[in-house]
C-alpha cells in the first residue's frame, strides 16, 4: 500500500510563486529611465522632482486601494498594518516647494489598479510594495544629496530604515493569505497589476502638465 504522505506535494511558499511571476516586470522597472538613473546615481534635481511627483500620484492611488483592501478584508492589527506613503512623498514635494496634487496627465486608457477585494489580492498588492522596500534600500544608497538634500528625502529614508521589519511581516502575511493554487493565482493578478501601474505612471510618455 502506498504512503499517502509520501504522494503528497509540498507547495513552495507562496512569496516565491509570487516571485517569479514577476521577475520579469520586475526587471523590467530597471529599464525604466527615471529608474535607471536613480540605480546609477546620474539622477538630476529635475528628474528627482519629476520622480516624487510620479511617485506621489502611484501611491495615491495604490493607498486608497490598499487601506480599502485592509478594510473590507477586517486585517487585525498584527497581521498586517499597512502605512501610506502618500503623505511621506508630500513632505519631500513640499521640501521642493512643489504641488501636492500631482500635475500630470495621463495617456488615455491609463488602467486603475482593481479594487483589492478579496485576502489574496490584498496580499498580491502588498507583495509589491513591501517588497519594493528592498530595492528602495538600495536606490537610497544611489541617490546623491546634492540632488534630494535630507527634508527632500522622507519617503526614500522611511524605505531605508523601516524596509526589512515590513518585509518580514508582508511575507508572513502573504504565506497566511495564499494557501492554496486558487489564492496564489488571484494574488499574482493583483501583484501584476500593481507593477504594471507603476510602469504606467514612470513612463516616460506621461506628460506632465504645466505647473498653474
Ligand atoms: C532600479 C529599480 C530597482 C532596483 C535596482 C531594484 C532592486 C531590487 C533588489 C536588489 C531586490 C532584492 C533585495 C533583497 O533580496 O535583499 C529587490 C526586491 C524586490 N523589488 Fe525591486 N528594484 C527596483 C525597482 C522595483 C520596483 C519599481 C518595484 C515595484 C513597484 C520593485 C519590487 C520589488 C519586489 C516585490 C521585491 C521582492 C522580491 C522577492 O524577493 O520576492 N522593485 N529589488
Amino acid at each position: 500500500m502506498r504512503d499517502g504522505r509520501a504522494t503528497e506535494r509540498k507547495q513552495p511558499p507562496a512569496r516565491v510563486f509570487l516571485k517569479a511571476a514577476t521577475d520579469a516586470i520586475h526587471d523590467e522597472a530597471h529599464k525604466l529611465p527615471l529608474m535607471q538613473r536613480l540605480a546609477d546615481s546620474t539622477m538630476t534635481p529635475d528628474d528627482y522632482k519629476t520622480l516624487t511627483h510620479r511617485l506621489y500620484h502611484y501611491y495615491v492611488l495604490v493607498d486608497q486601494r490598499i487601506v480599502a483592501g485592509c478594510a473590507e478584508a477586517g486585517i487585525n492589527a498584527g497581521t498586517y498594518t499597512y502605512e501610506l506613503r502618500a503623505p511621506l512623498i508630500a513632505k519631500d514635494l513640499q521640501a521642493m516647494n512643489k504641488a501636492c496634487p500631482p500635475h500630470l496627465v495621463a495617456p488615455r486608457g491609463l488602467p486603475e489598479l482593481p479594487p483589492l477585494s478579496t485576502l489574496a489580492k490584498l496580499a498580491g498588492a502588498a507583495y509589491v510594495v513591501e517588497g519594493s522596500l528592498m530595492g528602495a534600500k538600495i536606490l537610497e544608497r544611489a541617490l546623491p544629496e546634492t540632488v534630494a538634500a535630507p527634508p527632500a528625502r522622507t519617503f526614500w529614508r522611511w524605505c531605508a530604515t523601516v524596509g526589512p521589519e515590513r518585509w518580514a511581516m508582508t511575507r508572513h502575511f502573504i504565506e497566511n493569505a495564499c494557501p492554496d493554487d486558487s489564492s496564489r493565482i488571484e494574488a499574482r493578478s493583483a501583484a501584476l497589476a500593481t507593477f504594471k501601474l507603476f510602469h504606467q505612471l514612470l513612463h516616460p510618455t506621461l506628460v506632465p502638465q504645466p505647473e498653474p
